[in-house]
């Protein structure tokens, strides 16, 4: 190449990457702290997470009991290698639905008094294929048709990203509608004017909110879609075999839930492993496997793993221990945040944030842990409003004592320093 053809090359690549905007943006994304150079990890991710050689203590995981390098677990996922092999090598649509799912899908079914379940490869995609299936319009022949393009759907303010960005086809104000988080008597406010004009109404909220721990008012709530008709789908990926036992906390609002029209559920939080589902009425459900795409149109969960998520419903039913434990510790953890006066998170769920506010001080809080030797993970704007900035602390089943007043020394070392 010779130099005026280099010289036109570098120009017309300069001038692409300022259309474009990506290397300024990671530029200054990377500068103000909105995102790090990606780290690798080389062993299995718990309550320690090994970066190469260096060993640091992890509060970053949201798996929270760390079942996935447990003996019996692994034993068992190795034996369904075995059974099914490592993929189901196409759609269930048109090969049929492997055993381990089917079973692991009926347990769900019976977990959530639901008729039918169907699984997705991550809670995400289920969150993204109910929206679709619930809006779709198909005409295949005169005899077979659906249109349910004019349903409205009411969204918790704080509904995460994958809920919000499969409904952002919906024009806001017409077809898609918020009302401000967990305030049952907002969501009234909407329903009653949309209910005049619309008949289709679907209402979408959380059971566990991950950013703060906050719980929602899910018999409110359900109540008041039942008031207006409207069809109900709870994402309870964040409280899905945490709690519902009558022993543990929130366990009203968790018995509420068998009244909501869906139940879906992820299998990266408790369960620990990957996948996601939702649980209904058969009909609706059953038309999903076409009418969601996102089960259709990807992969399915890895059938071992599907296996295994089945393993782990069970045994953390027949051995409630395990979560009471967990409960327990993680609370005892919060009651030593709270004897140390930070600014937490109002609901005592197993999601604790505690307040740093400014949000430059929570970057340089951020890397002060790094460089101490912890993951904490920081969510800052526009994950949550300007200068509202916290940490997110989600123990660990296998977490020592040690790991956890390291936690505390290094938080109050900072909270002086940087006075949050
Ligand atoms: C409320 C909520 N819904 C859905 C998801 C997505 O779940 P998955 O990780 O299985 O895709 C998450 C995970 O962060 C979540 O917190």
């Amino acid at each position: 190449m010779n130099k005026y053809d280099l010289a036109m090359k570098n120009s017309l690549q300069t001038a692409e990457k300022e259309l474009w905007g990506f290397e300024e943006f990671v530029e200054s994304a990377l500068d103000e702290g909105f995102f790090h150079e990606l780290l690798t990890t080389t062993k299995p991710v718990g309550p320690t997470i090994c970066y190469e050689d260096k060993e640091m203590i992890n509060f970053a995981s949201i798996n929270i009991l760390d079942l996935h390098q447990e003996k019996d677990v692994l034993n068992h996922f190795h034996a369904a290698c075995g059974t099914y092999g490592l993929t189901t090598g196409g759609s269930r649509v048109t090969q049929g639905v492997c055993e381990a799912h089917l079973t692991m899908e009926n347990e769900l079914s019976h977990i959530t008094g639901k008729e039918r379940t169907i699984s997705f490869a991550s809670g995400l995609l289920a969150n993204v294929g109910f929206i679709n299936a619930m809006t779709s319009k198909f005409n295949f022949s005169p005899t077979c048709n659906i249109n349910n393009s004019d349903t409205v759907f009411i969204l918790d303010r704080d509904c995460h990203w994958s809920l919000w960005k499969a409904a952002s086809h919906l024009e806001f104000g017409k077809q898609l509608f918020a009302f401000r988080h967990n305030k049952a008597e907002d969501l009234e406010r909407v329903l009653a004017k949309v209910s005049q004009k619309h008949e289709k109404i679907v209402v979408v909220f959380e059971s566990v909110y991950s950013a703060d721990g906050s719980i929602a008012p899910i018999g409110q709530i359900l109540d008041t879609c039942e008031k207006y008709n409207a069809l109900s789908y709870v994402d309870d990926a964040n409280g899905f075999l945490i709690y519902g036992p009558e022993n543990r906390l929130f366990a009203e609002e968790f018995a509420a839930m068998r009244r909501a029209t869906f139940v879906m559920v992820s299998f990266s939080k408790s369960i620990g492993l990957e996948g996601g589902a939702i649980a209904g009425p058969k009909e609706y459900i059953h038309a999903f496997e076409v009418l969601s795409g996102t089960s259709l149109f990807t992969a399915a969960i890895q059938p071992p793993t599907a296996s295994t998520i089945h393993y782990i419903m069970k045994k953390l039913q027949n051995q409630p221990e395990i979560m009471d434990d967990y409960l327990k510790r993680s609370l005892a953890l919060r009651q030593r945040l709270e004897e140390k006066n930070f600014m937490l998170s109002p609901v005592p769920s197993y999601i604790t944030s505690v307040l740093i506010g400014n949000d430059e001080k929570a970057v340089h809080v951020y890397d002060a842990f790094l460089q101490a030797g912890l993951i904490v993970p920081m969510f800052r704007y526009p994950a949550v409003k300007p200068d509202h900035a916290l940490i997110r602390i989600m123990l660990n089943a296998h977490h020592k004592a040690e790991h956890i007043d390291k936690l505390i020394s290094v938080l109050e070392h900072l909270k002086f320093k940087y006075q949050f």
